[in-house]
C-alpha cells in the first residue's frame, strides 16, 4: 500500500491517476493532513502503515516565500522531518520531491546528485534542510529533485502562456534562464516505476525531461502547438527579455540543469525530450476543451 500525500497538488493529482491505472493499492490525503503537525499525520495515516509514503506536498510559491520564510519552512522543512520520523517508526519508506533551486546555477555543465549546494532563495533554502532532514531521519528514502514542472491542471508555466496568448497582443519573457521543463505525468510514471519495485535503491536522484531550453523558447514552443492543436487562433510576438528586466522577489538560478543517469540507469525510467511531455500535456489541455 502506497500513501499518497498531497492529492490535490499539480504532481500528486497526476500521480493519483497514473497509481490508479498501474492498479496499484493506495490511499490518498488532501489538506486534511496537515504535514506539519506530526499529529495529524498520525491521525490520518491509513493502517495498516504504508509500504511507500510519497510526499507530494510544498510550499511552491517561490516568491511568496521569501517574505513568508516561517511558513515555506514549515511545510518545505519541518513536514519532510516529520514524514521522515513516521516512515522510520513504521518501517515505511519515504519518496520525497527536492528541486533544482537547491543548486545556484553557475556550473554551465549540469548538476549530478553529488554537486555541492547553494539554494539562492527561500524555497531553495527550505527544500535543501527538508532533503537533509529526510536523509538524517530515514535510511529508506529516495528523494527526487526534478524542475519546471507542468501538467494539464494546477498553477504552471504552460497554462500560463496559454492564458496570456488569449488576452495578450505581445508576450514578453524571460530568455536568460536555462532548464528542462519536465512533464508531470512523466514524473508521476517514474514515481510509480520506483514504489513499484521489487527492492529499491535508496538515495537522491534527478528527474527532467531530456533536453533544455530557456523560458522564451519554452514560451514559443508553447504557442507554436497552441496553434496546432486550436488552443489559439492567432500568431502573437512573444518578446525575449532578461531577468534584470523581469525583477522576481526571489533570485532564481540561470542555468540550473539536472543530470539524470543515476536514475535512467537505476531504475530504467525513460528521459523523453521536454517537447514531447509538452506536446502530451497540450493535448490533454485540447481534449479537455473540447469535451
Ligand atoms: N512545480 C514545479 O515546477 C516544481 C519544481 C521542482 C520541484 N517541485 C516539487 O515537487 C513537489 C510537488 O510540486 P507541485 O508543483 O505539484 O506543488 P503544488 O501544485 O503547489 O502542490 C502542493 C500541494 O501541497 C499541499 N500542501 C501545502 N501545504 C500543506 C500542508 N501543510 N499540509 C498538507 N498539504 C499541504 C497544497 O495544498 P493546497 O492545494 O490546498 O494549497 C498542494 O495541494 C513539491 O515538493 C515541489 O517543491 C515542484
Amino acid at each position: 500500500m502506497i500513501w499518497l500525500l498531497g492529492r490535490r497538488g499539480m504532481l500528486g493529482r497526476v500521480l493519483e491517476q497514473e497509481l490508479s491505472a498501474a492498479q496499484m493499492p493506495y490511499h490518498s490525503s488532501g489538506r486534511e493532513c496537515d504535514v506539519t503537525s506530526e499529529e495529524s499525520i498520525s491521525a490520518n495515516a491509513p493502517n495498516p502503515a504504508p509500504r511507500w509514503v510519497i510526499n507530494c506536498t510544498g510550499y511552491t510559491a517561490v516568491d511568496t516565500a521569501e517574505s513568508e520564510v516561517n511558513a515555506a519552512w514549515a511545510v518545505n522543512q519541518r513536514a519532510a522531518a516529520h514524514l521522515a520520523q513516521y516512515c522510520a517508526a513504521h518501517s515505511s519508506r519515504l519518496l520525497h520531491l527536492s528541486t533544482d533551486y537547491v543548486f545556484d546555477g553557475s556550473e554551465s555543465k549540469g548538476y549530478t546528485e553529488a554537486a555541492p549546494i547553494a539554494p539562492q532563495n527561500v524555497y531553495g533554502a527550505s527544500k535543501a534542510a527538508g532533503e537533509q532532514a529526510v536523509r538524517s531521519a530515514l535510511a529508506q528514502h529516495v528523494i527526487i529533485r526534478t524542475a519546471w514542472l507542468h501538467a494539464e491542471h494546477g498553477r504552471n508555466f504552460v497554462l500560463t502562456v496559454l492564458r496570456l496568448l488569449r488576452e495578450r497582443g505581445e508576450l514578453t519573457i524571460v530568455d536568460d534562464q536555462h532548464g528542462s521543463p519536465t512533464y508531470a505525468r512523466d514524473l508521476a510514471r517514474a514515481i510509480v516505476a520506483i514504489a513499484g519495485s521489487a527492492q529499491p535503491a535508496y538515495g537522491t536522484f534527478h528527474y527532467t525531461n531530456s533536453g533544455e531550453t530557456s523560458w522564451h523558447d519554452f514560451a514559443c514552443q508553447i504557442q507554436d502547438y497552441a496553434l496546432e492543436l486550436g488552443l489559439s487562433s492567432r500568431l502573437r510576438t512573444i518578446r525575449a527579455i532578461s531577468s534584470a528586466q523581469f525583477p522576481t522577489a526571489a533570485v532564481r538560478p540561470t542555468y540550473s540543469l539536472l543530470l539524470c543517469e543515476h536514475i535512467a540507469q537505476t531504475y530504467g525510467v525513460e528521459l523523453r525530450p521536454w517537447h514531447q511531455g509538452l506536446r502530451e500535456c497540450m493535448e490533454r489541455v485540447a481534449a479537455r476543451v473540447t469535451e
